[in-house]
């Protein structure tokens, strides 16, 4: 039932933003495979559903919810032990269940998911009422077996990592940061957060702008999942490739030009999670390539004056401009600054492009004519091969 209402969404069709103005087109832009966007209008992609995951969830419902239900719902129902201050994730609601435990699994080393550290380490013992719990390894184990064999792993991937879900109650008709902890599987990204701005319109959340922030080292990411309830869709920041820098200004660069775009299912109750296939920090590093850094991209900054409005230069520029991309840096910090927006394979619409070129996100078109920084600055992002983007 669900299947066919998202399936139908996805034929539905797709905006071309032109600062603003909405114009509709026939079919779903394939932005990745349309690289040479016109200058000034940019693709607002809608995402489609990945197949409807159906299998999986009917196969939850039938092997690790029953279990579920009958040895955690003391701290784990949907309303909470008072005692023991514990996530829903048993809630009689399967749906509600089944995207928390989701959450819980890393299914290609099922051994280490964290349902399973927690059933390990009985960790109820510690709580009133625990005693009475009897739930051995062997008794999830096979239930996640269950569920895997059963119809989990005809699902698509929503990424090794998903993080918690995040709610997206409240009032949504402006622009909304909103943001979620990154899963922390590592002590670098213990403290981070990934966040998008997010707002509903004519029923459907619009994600955009989104960026990683709060990690120790530089962080690399690949493939970003927006999951909602549990399902993953197809969006446009599934493509992203990059490495998140914290700079000496306190920001990290946001990862995409692009808005996307998902139905909403029910705004009061809506849990919105992301899944990460490739996300782990990595050591600092230094722009390689500085001579070309200089000569193709500097040299541009200076004359098309980016430093009105980033600083530098002896410009003091403005808040706005200066919050996001701060260019009053030295010139290593500068380069790695540009450099994290940019994408040698995502070309055209990384964010170092798409900003100044193209006009994304309400940006001034800085540079009118892309033969001012096209190829020279991919030359320069692919010249410096940093981890392989
Ligand atoms: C007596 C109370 C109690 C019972 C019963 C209980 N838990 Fe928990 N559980 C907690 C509390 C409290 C936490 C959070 C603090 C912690 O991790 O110790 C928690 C945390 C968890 C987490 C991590 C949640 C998160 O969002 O990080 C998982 C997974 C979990 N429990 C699984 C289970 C399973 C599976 C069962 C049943 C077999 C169960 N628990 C039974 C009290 C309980
Ligand atoms: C008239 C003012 C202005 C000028 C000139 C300008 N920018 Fe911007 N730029 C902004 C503002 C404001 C933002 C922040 C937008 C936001 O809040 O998302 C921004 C954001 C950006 C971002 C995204 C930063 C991030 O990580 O969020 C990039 C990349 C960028 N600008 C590049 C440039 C380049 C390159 C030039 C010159 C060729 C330039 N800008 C000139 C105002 C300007």
């Amino acid at each position: 039932m669900i299947c066919s209402r998202i399936l139908k969404n996805s034929k539905r069709a797709c905006f071309l933003v032109s600062t603003g103005l909405l114009l509709s087109c026939a079919d779903r832009l394939k932005p990745m495979e349309n690289p040479q966007l016109e200058t000034g209008r940019f693709a607002i992609a809608k995402a489609e559903a990945k197949a409807e995951c159906e299998t999986g969830f009917k196969a939850f419902e039938g092997s690790l919810h029953p279990l579920l239900r009958n040895n955690c719902i003391g701290c784990h129902d949907s309303t909470p032990n008072p005692q023991a201050v514990a996530a829903p994730h048993s809630a009689a609601n399967s749906h509600t269940s089944y995207y928390y435990q989701i959450t819980y699994i890393d299914w290609s080393k099922m051994e280490d998911s964290k349902i399973m550290d927690k059933v390990r380490t009985a960790h109820w013992k510690k709580y009133p009422g625990g005693d009475n719990v009897k739930t051995s390894e062997d008794d999830v184990r096979k239930a996640l077996t269950m569920w895997w064999e059963g119809g989990q792993k005809d699902c698509p991937s929503l990424g090794k990592f998903i993080s918690k879900p995040a709610s997206l109650a409240g009032d949504l008709s402006n622009w909304k940061r909103v943001s979620v902890n990154l899963p922390n599987e590592t002590d670098v990204l213990k403290d981070g957060h990934f966040s998008v701005e997010t707002k509903i319109e004519n029923g459907r959340y619009y994600f955009r702008k989104p960026f990683i922030d709060g990690v120790k080292l530089p962080v690399r990411v690949k493939r970003i999942y927006t999951v909602l309830n549990g399902r993953g869709y197809d969006t446009p920041f599934d493509q992203i490739k990059g490495i998140v820098e914290q700079e000496a200004s306190g920001t990290t660069g946001v990862l995409s030009s692009h808005t996307t775009s998902i139905p909403v299912e029910n705004a009061a109750t809506d849990a919105l999670s992301f899944g990460f296939d490739d996300l782990k920090g990595v050591p600092k590093f230094e722009c390689v390539n500085m001579e070309e850094f200089k000569k193709s991209v500097k040299t541009e900054i200076q004359r098309r004056n980016c430093t009105n409005c980033h600083g530098g230069e002896g410009k003091a520029g403005t808040a706005n401009a200066k919050n996001r991309l701060n260019m009053d840096a030295n010139e290593s910090e500068l380069c790695r600054a540009m450099l994290t927006r940019g994408n040698g394979q995502y070309t055209v619409e990384s964010p170092l492009i798409a900003y100044p070129l193209s006009g994304v996100n309400g940006h001034p078109v800085v540079i009118p004519h892309s033969g001012e920084v096209l190829p020279s600055w991919l030359n320069w992002v692919k010249s410096e091969k940093l981890h392989g983007f």
